[in-house]
Formats: C-alpha cells, sequence, structure tokens
C-alpha cells in the first residue's frame, strides 16, 4: 500500500489550543473520508492522525511517532491500528503501541496521546479537552439528517486561510445570499435585507430566524422544485459553537405556512462543522441534506452541485475579508449594521467561554 506522507504544516505549540474553546466536540470530518489511509488534521493548533481500523474503528491519535517522531500519517493502515512509516511501531487507536518489529518488549512509555473520537450520523467528533487527559463530559451531538430517509445528503469540506469565526460571521448572516450568491440560492438582495430578522439564544446556542413570503424562487429553488412565480422562504440558523445547523426553503404559496415546522415544500438543510486549525486558519465541513420532489429525480444532486458552487463564493468572500484585515489591521474599525445581530451574539459566547476558560486556568497554576 502506497500512502502520501502530508508536509508538515507550521502550528504552535500544544497550549496554543487554550486559545480556542475546550471540552468541546469538534468536526474532525465525514465518515466518507476514513478508508484505508491515516489523514493528517490539525485542530486546535494539535497534529492529529485519524484513521479506520479493519474492524471499523475510527481513531485519533497525537500525529508523532514516540520512537524518532515521524508523523503517524505517513504510514499505513491496518487491521489493529497505524503503523509508522519509518521503523514500523504499530499502534492501537488507544495510542498503546503494540508491536515493535524484531523487539518483544515493549517499554510501557512507547504510546501516544489518544484522543476521544465518536463517529455518529457520519460525522467524525473529536473531544478537544482543557485537561488533556480528561474523559468527555458529554455525549457528541447528534444530526440526525443525514440518517433521514426524507433527505439525501452531499457533503464536501475546504481548508480555510481564515479564522473559524469569520464563518460563524457569514453564517449568522444570511443577508449576504442577495449579493454573495445570485447564481444559486440568492435571490432579491432588498427582500433579504429587509426580511425582520429574530436572534434568540440559550446557553451556548444562538438561533436566528428570517421569513422571506414574497419571494422570487432563485436558481437552486428553480432546480430543484417547480416554483411557480413567488415562493414564501424561510431561514433558520442554529449556532452550536462548534457547528451550525441550517435549515432553509420554499413552499409554494397558499399551501403550509413557513413558520411550520411539519412544512412541506422544498427543503436544504446544511451542516456545518468549523473547526479551528490554528488562529488564522480552520477546516469547513459542511454537508447538505434536501427533499425529492417526485417530478424531478435529479433534483437534489442538483442543489448539492450548487450548494458547493455557493460555498466556494463564501471562500472567496472570507478568504479575501482576511487578507483585508491582515493588511489594513483586524477588526478595530469595523462597524455594526441590523444584519449583525447574531453574528455578534455568538461572538459574545465564544469570548465568554474563553474568559471562563482563562480564569479556570490562571486559577489551577
Ligand atoms: S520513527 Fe516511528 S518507528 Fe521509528
Ligand atoms: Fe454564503
Amino acid at each position: 500500500m502506497t500512502t502520501t506522507c502530508i508536509p508538515i504544516k507550521n502550528v504552535g505549540s500544544d497550549a496554543d489550543s487554550h486559545r480556542f474553546p475546550l471540552d468541546q466536540w469538534y468536526v474532525a470530518g465525514f465518515s466518507s473520508e476514513l478508508a484505508d489511509k491515516p489523514i493528517a488534521r490539525t485542530f486546535l493548533n494539535r497534529k492529529v492522525v485519524l484513521f479506520r481500523t479493519g474492524a471499523g474503528q475510527v481513531a485519533a491519535l497525537e500525529d508523532r511517532c514516540c520512537h524518532r517522531s515521524l508523523p503517524l500519517s505517513c504510514g499505513t493502515v491496518e487491521g489493529a491500528g497505524v503503523r509508522c512509516g519509518y521503523h514500523g511501531l504499530l499502534y492501537a487507536p488507544n495510542g498503546q503501541c503494540i508491536e515493535i518489529p524484531g523487539q518483544e518488549r515493549i517499554p510501557s512509555k512507547a504510546r501516544v496521546k489518544a484522543y476521544p473520537v465518536v463517529e455518529k450520523n457520519q460525522i467524525i467528533w473529536i473531544w478537544m479537552a482543557r485537561d488533556e487527559d480528561a474523559e468527555p463530559t458529554r455525549p457528541a451531538p447528534d444530526y440526525p439528517f443525514h440518517d433521514d430517509p426524507r433527505y439525501k445528503f452531499g457533503s464536501g469540506n475546504y481548508h480555510y486561510r481564515s479564522p473559524w469565526q469569520l464563518i460563524h460571521d457569514n453564517l449568522l448572516d444570511l443577508s449576504h445570499l442577495g449579493y454573495v450568491h445570485l447564481q444559486t440560492i440568492g435571490g432579491d438582495a432588498r427582500l433579504h435585507m429587509n426580511a425582520p430578522m429574530k436572534v434568540s439564544s440559550e446557553g451556548d446556542r444562538v438561533k436566528v430566524v428570517r421569513l422571506m413570503p414574497d419571494s422570487s424562487p432563485p436558481p437552486t429553488y428553480r432546480a430543484a422544485w417547480p416554483f411557480g412565480e413567488k415562493c414564501e422562504r424561510w431561514q433558520e440558523i442554529e449556532f452550536d459553537l462548534t457547528h451550525l445547523r441550517i435549515w432553509t426553503g420554499a413552499v409554494e404559496p397558499g399551501t403550509d405556512a413557513i413558520d411550520d415546522p411539519d412544512r412541506g415544500g422544498f427543503h436544504m438543510r446544511g451542516f456545518h462543522g468549523i473547526t479551528p486549525e490554528t488562529e488564522e486558519t480552520c477546516h469547513y465541513f459542511w454537508s447538505m441534506s434536501s427533499t425529492k420532489h417526485p417530478d424531478m429525480p435529479d433534483n437534489i444532486d442538483a442543489v448539492i452541485q450548487q450548494t458547493a458552487f455557493t460555498f466556494d463564493e463564501d471562500r472567496t468572500i472570507i478568504e479575501a475579508q482576511y487578507r483585508n484585515m491582515l493588511a489594513f489591521g483586524d477588526k478595530a474599525n469595523w462597524i455594526d449594521i441590523h444584519v449583525d445581530a447574531g453574528a455578534n451574539r455568538a461572538r459574545r459566547i465564544v469570548g465568554e467561554l474563553l474568559r471562563k476558560q482563562a480564569a479556570a486556568e490562571a486559577a489551577d497554576s
């Protein structure tokens, strides 16, 4: 089996992970990504190798062999674990070395850190703890729509050259659709900007709801559903710190109420896992689940294709925004407008978590 050894990225020390909210389940990837090769990813400045054993178990280890520090992601996956590509040490999913070729005795220190991982609803979650050896204090989030027969989903991921919170800002304010996504899910920019927005929060969660009756169906909606001249659109965004769930769609006028959770019509359920890589980069794992229409058999494929195009547009905007922030000096001179209410609330939540975390660390030291 041949593997590609991925170049080491310049990342900070393990202590740098404390610049992000810890004791959280972050998205590490999708089930479909883990086949017969290890994957190297950096989460919160920690270098991790992800792999799936021959028995199907998903594991996440520190990406460093304890013998001479080769990244384990340069090695190969075997039935029982991952084998280092330098001198062949074999590691089990719990990080313990279980074989040293040519040597009987395995030193007790021959182990690497293992991260708690859970594979649930086709998503791989990794627990990033403040106290390195602490076990998860709550179950990984549910996302049942990947396994819901009413939907079909497609997924993808991006590596972003921007801090993770710029993606939160973008997703919590869908008014940008009328300017950035005119070729797919956009529509009338004025309608988006004027739509009343309801922002609420509970604990570390934020919810933003916008209803847009009397909309003109944008291209993706027309490609997926036989709308007439008008449709009634809804947008429901739920921010949950490490991921967002965005439920958008439209009903035909005169059918179901747009604020009825059991409404029919055309649905797009987006999953957005945003995991910091470093202070300046992040991973964006997305999926889109949509509803079938009996007369349009290929409609979901069209939605997924157009979603990927849409998210390419977002990346272009957000990375350009961040380059300019660096050129002009961060966000000190930003002004806020009405559409920022949800994003600002999410920023306050992240800020508060980091303040509490810093206080707890100060108290511990
Ligand atoms: S560096 Fe991994 S076995 Fe030697
Ligand atoms: Fe967008």
